[in-house]
């Protein structure tokens, strides 16, 4: 095989590669891109011998250094505590309803609660606590199932509702499918319907479903509708719905009760975090004292 040609003008070899007279050069590779191949494969070995890197069957190469993003997690969360530490033991020192009355204490019980409450309880009560319709209830408004005061809010988040908390607060609405004829469930849901009417107030009394009404539901929603805090029993006299609005609701809510279920955040929280939770809480809504 004949020597490879060199190209008189650069100095490198050809291939011996040529298309109408243009030839092709062995053009070397710069100096500079080689080095920095090289050093990528340095640093990789240099990173591979510090950080964890490949996983077998029984564990992974934990590196030199023993970084995991388990242990950094739990570092950063070991510093937040530190950093919150003398604000929760703040929120602790005084009683619940005095933690508002202090403006610092209250921005920063409002700040963390708010936190707590887009991670933990947003999934059901919505982010900003709007609640979702025909499911969780808004937690904005001035209207409670259970109570508004600080300490209502405190009790519900600490031990929920309708769950295996022995404090939980529970209190059943009958099925009446069984016990009332369709007739009358459909009588007392039109009397229902009538308590957020003022157009009704002076027909309201003499309805078939007054009766119904006096002597199957006053006794937890109260003999207006009013609602009891004690049952948990919502206000039916009102334009705001939990399991929505007309009468189709009202025979479906008869027939067949929802169960509204909160969990208990007792064995999950800390009192300083519940403290903050229900200091945003109440900030929302009313702020019932
Ligand atoms: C699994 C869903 C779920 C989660 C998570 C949840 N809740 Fe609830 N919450 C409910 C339901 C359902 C009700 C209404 C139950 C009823 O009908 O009485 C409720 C009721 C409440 C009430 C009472 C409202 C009233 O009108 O009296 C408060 C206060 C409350 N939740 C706060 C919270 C806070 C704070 C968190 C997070 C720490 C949270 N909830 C997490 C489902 C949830
Ligand atoms: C033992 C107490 C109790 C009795 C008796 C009772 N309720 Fe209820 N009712 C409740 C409770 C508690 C809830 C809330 C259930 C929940 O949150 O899941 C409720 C919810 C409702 C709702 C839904 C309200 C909304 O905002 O969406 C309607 C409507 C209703 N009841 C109508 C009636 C009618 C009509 C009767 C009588 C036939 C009746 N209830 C009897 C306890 C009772």
């Amino acid at each position: 095989m004949a020597s490879p040609e060199r190209d008189p003008v650069s100095g490198y070899r050809t291939t011996g590669h040529e298309w109408d007279g243009i030839k092709e050069l062995t053009t070397p590779i710069p100096h500079w891109w080689v080095s920095v191949f090289l050093a990528t494969i340095a640093v990789a070995v240099i990173y591979l011998y510090l950080m964890p890197s490949f996983a077998g069957t029984t564990g992974f190469l934990p590196g030199a250094l023993k970084w995991t993003s388990k242990g950094q997690l739990a570092e950063d969360q070991a510093a937040a505590a530190t950093a919150q530490g003398p604000w929760r033991s703040a929120i602790m020192a005084v009683p619940l309803e005095q933690v508002e009355a202090d403006p610092d204490l209250r921005r920063f019980a409002v700040a963390g609660g708010k936190a707590l409450f887009n991670q933990n309880c947003a999934p059901c009560h919505g982010v900003g606590a709007g609640g979702q319709q025909g499911q969780f209830p808004s937690l904005v408004d001035d209207d409670w199932l259970w109570g508004g005061k600080i300490d209502d809010i405190r009790q519900t988040i600490t031990h929920g509702i309708r769950n295996d908390d022995s404090d939980s607060r529970s209190s059943v609405m009958p099925t009446f499918g069984d016990n009332l004829s369709k007739g009358e469930i459909e009588q007392v849901a039109d009397y229902v319907v009538s308590l957020s009417d003022p157009a009704a107030d002076a027909t309201r009394a003499a309805m078939p479903g007054a009766a119904v009404f006096r002597a199957n539901c006053a006794a937890c929603h109260g003999p207006s509708g009013e609602g009891s805090r004690e049952f948990g029993a919502p206000r039916l006299n009102d334009a705001i719905w939990l399991y929505g609005r007309g009468r189709d609701a009202v025979i479906r809510q008869v027939t067949q009760p929802r169960m509204g279920m909160m969990p208990s955040f007792a064995a999950r929280f800390d009192e300083a975090t519940i403290r903050m939770l229900a200091t945003y809480v109440h900030s929302l809504g009313g702020g019932e004292r």
